[in-house]
């Protein structure tokens, strides 16, 4: 497994692999793996022939009073994991050699970016799609892989690709959870014990719109207010916002007649989580 830190070096191999591979796959990635990394690694590297993994914690995507600075570094662990997943080519660059002094071109996706997280974290889809564009002209992957708890950069980035036309095919794999139900997320590193029982209600609460909606409920608001109320027995779980809204445009919709995404994100002590679940009539 290749280690390559520079943009330089990341395109001269890339320029050797390009013909004889027939297919290159992309996992972008902020590192601190856990096992919905590890599914996304695996299933690009089965499904193709060079997989490069990137590992860069992207300033631009947090905002001011985020956790950039106490997010979890752990380069040595992350890299044995990507050794394990196969990966060809870990792709470490530092924040100067993607944003060099002066740097001022940016991509932003100006209608998806502004729902759900969107009011909640300016700036981060901005960064989001910067740093992904990037991502792609540097590695030219054949295909990208993504995961479906991040429901809404999902979107984002495949708008980007049909609006910037990248030759990108966009995959995106279900959520990896972990015993209790809970999403696995980099940040669940930091919930205490009893923040992360009570935040398995995240799942749990969805399911049970899930079985609403199997049931025959389709007006929204029956719906969210069930799901409130589960959510309020967890009294260190607060909702930051939770929505009904078209999978694709993310618009609000009212009624479940069709695949419709219903999308939460809470602060749970230190730390804000979201999660998601398409329910489908
Ligand atoms: P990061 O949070 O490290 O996530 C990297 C990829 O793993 C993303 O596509 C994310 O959706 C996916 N992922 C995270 N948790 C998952 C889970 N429980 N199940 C399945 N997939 C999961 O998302 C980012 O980094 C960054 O925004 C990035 C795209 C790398 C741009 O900086």
């Amino acid at each position: 497994m290749k280690i390559i830190s520079t943009v330089k070096e990341m395109q001269r191999y890339v320029k050797h692999n390009y013909k004889r591979a027939r297919r290159i796959a992309l996992v972008p990635t902020m590192g601190a793996f856990h096992d919905g990394h590890t599914m996304l690694m695996r299933q690009a590297r089965q499904q193709c022939d060079r997989l490069v993994v990137s590992i860069f914690i992207n300033p631009l995507q947090f905002g001011e009073g985020e956790d950039f600075a106490r997010y979890p570094r752990d380069m040595e662990a992350d890299l044995a994991v990507a050794r394990e997943c196969r990966a060809n080519v870990v792709f470490t660059p530092s924040s100067a050699e993607l944003y060099p002094p002066g740097y001022s071109t940016f991509v932003t996706e100006e209608q998806l970016s502004r729902r759900l997280c969107g009011p909640f974290r300016p700036g981060h889809f901005r960064g989001v799609a910067t740093v992904v564009a990037k991502l792609f002209n540097i590695v030219r992957p054949h295909t990208a892989y993504f995961g479906q708890k991040d429901a809404q950069q999902c979107a984002v980035i495949r708008k980007m690709v049909a609006d910037l036309n990248y030759p990108v095919r966009i995959v995106v794999m279900p959520t990896v959870r972990e015993k209790n139900g809970l999403a696995c997320s980099s940040r669940n590193r930091y919930l205490s014990a009893r923040e992360r029982r009570e935040a398995a209600v995240l799942n749990s609460s969805l399911q049970k719109a899930q079985e609403m909606v199997r049931a025959g409920v389709r007006e929204v608001q029956a719906i969210l207010g069930a799901v409130r109320g589960s959510v309020a027995a967890a009294p260190l779980v607060r909702i930051e916002y939770l929505e009904t809204v078209d999978p694709d445009t993310l618009e609000r919709v009212s009624k479940v007649n069709d695949k419709t995404l219903l999308a939460i994100a809470a602060r749970v002590g230190q730390s804000r989580l979201i999660d998601n679940i398409v329910l489908e009539p």
